[in-house]
């Protein structure tokens, strides 16, 4: 990168003992990053990687991507603030958009900052619709780290510090119809599922599964809420995972890659489960500012214009078939759709990990031993295959 040489902070060391000595002590990073661009990423050393990580899902576009930084420079400096009290001209386009992408029904959208944010938003609206608080999710589900989103968390380790949580959950096996039906009653109010469970693993939900969850939440009066902040926005080669299943949920939550990673978060629900929401009975404000209103609607363009589900289909079909023929004694097997794959190793992914990072590869864990990937939407067959090339040396020297 030519304008790398010329960027200030250069020095990982220095930058990270900087950020260590201010932050809150939650992580311990070894890398620090300065500039991206598609699906590859520069640290403060000037050594280039191939972004695998995207932010965990979020740069759906990949970096400084000219449609979503033309978007946010030309809105920046137009207007940032319009809190949605008020009317906005580009929240208004973004929120067309987005419903015309959504299953019929879906037809209202609450907007915030964060999955965390509109998960919790999708409890206090499932409460007040259905009058009830009893819930229903999946094991080894992850629903974000705020009180409430945490009591739909099921990892132990991440719960535990903070009980009692504000929601009682009964957590059921995922893909598992006999015990969901058991599960489900005339007192639940939410049945909540991810299609694909990203930090539990990256298992897939049977479409029967979530067809069945649809049937069951029908006939007893309660609501089915797709958590769709990782696996949504064109991740499985959908705009949304459940379309996979032909699933219409009462409410969807999106976050992520949304606006191509500034923050957003977007809750879809039906008209009658928006309307059961008394008058000022939620908000936020921050939540639909214009900035990331038109990031995301740039998001949303680019996906159209560069026909970015059948370009996932193939790169995302060629990065599966590239993990299924790796073999060898370390490879347990491969799970996902689209560009959310995950390979499972027989032993511990960690160091394996490391090994890839030193070879210029960003991965993440999805559990102790998948190594998750969810490159930038834009990842190209060649980047897909230099991936492959260099996860081959690093088994083989392990193996
Ligand atoms: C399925 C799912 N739900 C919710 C969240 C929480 O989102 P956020 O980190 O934006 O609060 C995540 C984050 O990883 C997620 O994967």
């Amino acid at each position: 990168m030519s304008d790398l040489a010329t960027h200030p902070a250069r020095g990982s060391r220095a930058l990270l003992a900087r950020e260590a000595r201010h932050g809150p002590g939650l992580w311990a990073p070894t890398l620090a990053f300065v500039q991206g661009r598609g699906a590859r990423l520069w640290d403060a050393d000037g050594k280039e990687y191939l972004d695998c990580m995207a932010g965990i899902a979020v740069a759906s576009l990949g970096h400084a991507h000219p449609r979503l930084v033309a978007a946010i420079a030309e809105q920046a400096q137009r207007l940032i603030v319009c809190p949605q009290n008020l009317g906005n001209d580009v929240r208004g386009a973004f929120l067309e958009a987005l419903v015309a992408r959504l299953p019929a029904g879906l037809e209202r959208v609450f907007l915030a900052n964060s999955g965390a944010e509109v998960n919790e938003a999708a409890l206090k609206w499932a409460r007040v619709a259905t009058g009830r608080s009893r819930l229903v999710a999946a094991q080894r589900g992850f629903a974000g780290r705020t009180l409430g989103a945490l009591s739909l968390t099921w990892e132990p380790g991440y719960r535990r510090p903070f009980e009692p949580l504000p929601y009682q959950v009964d957590f059921v096996p995922y893909n598992d119809i006999a015990a969901l039906e058991a599960a489900v009653g005339d007192d639940t109010a939410v049945v909540w599922l991810e299609p694909i469970q990203g930090e539990g693993g990256v298992h897939v939900a049977d479409p029967a599964y979530l067809r069945r969850a649809r049937e069951v939440t029908s006939e007893l009066g309660a609501l089915l809420v797709i958590d769709e902040i990782q696996t949504g926005v064109g991740r499985t080669g959908r705009f949304l995972a459940l379309e996979h299943a032909g699933v219409v949920p009462d409410m969807v939550t999106l976050a992520k890659g949304l606006a191509g990673g500034v923050p957003i978060g977007a809750l879809a629900m039906t008209q009658a489960v928006a309307a059961a929401m008394p008058k000022g009975g939620h908000g936020t404000t921050f939540g639909g500012n214009p900035l990331a209103a038109a990031a995301a609607l740039a998001v949303l363009q680019e996906i159209e214009a560069a026909d970015l589900l059948t370009h996932v289909e193939r790169v995302g079909g060629r990065l599966r078939s590239g993990l299924e023929a790796l073999g060898g004694p370390l490879v347990r097997g491969v799970r996902g759709l689209g560009l959310m794959l995950g390979l499972e190793l027989t032993q511990e992914v960690a160091p394996v990990i490391d090994a890839l990072c030193a070879e210029g590869v960003l991965v993440i864990n999805a559990g102790a031993t998948v190594i998750r990937f969810v490159p930038p939407l834009v990842i190209s067959e060649a980047e897909v295959d230099e991936v492959l090339a260099r996860l081959g040396r690093v088994l083989a020297a392990r193996g």
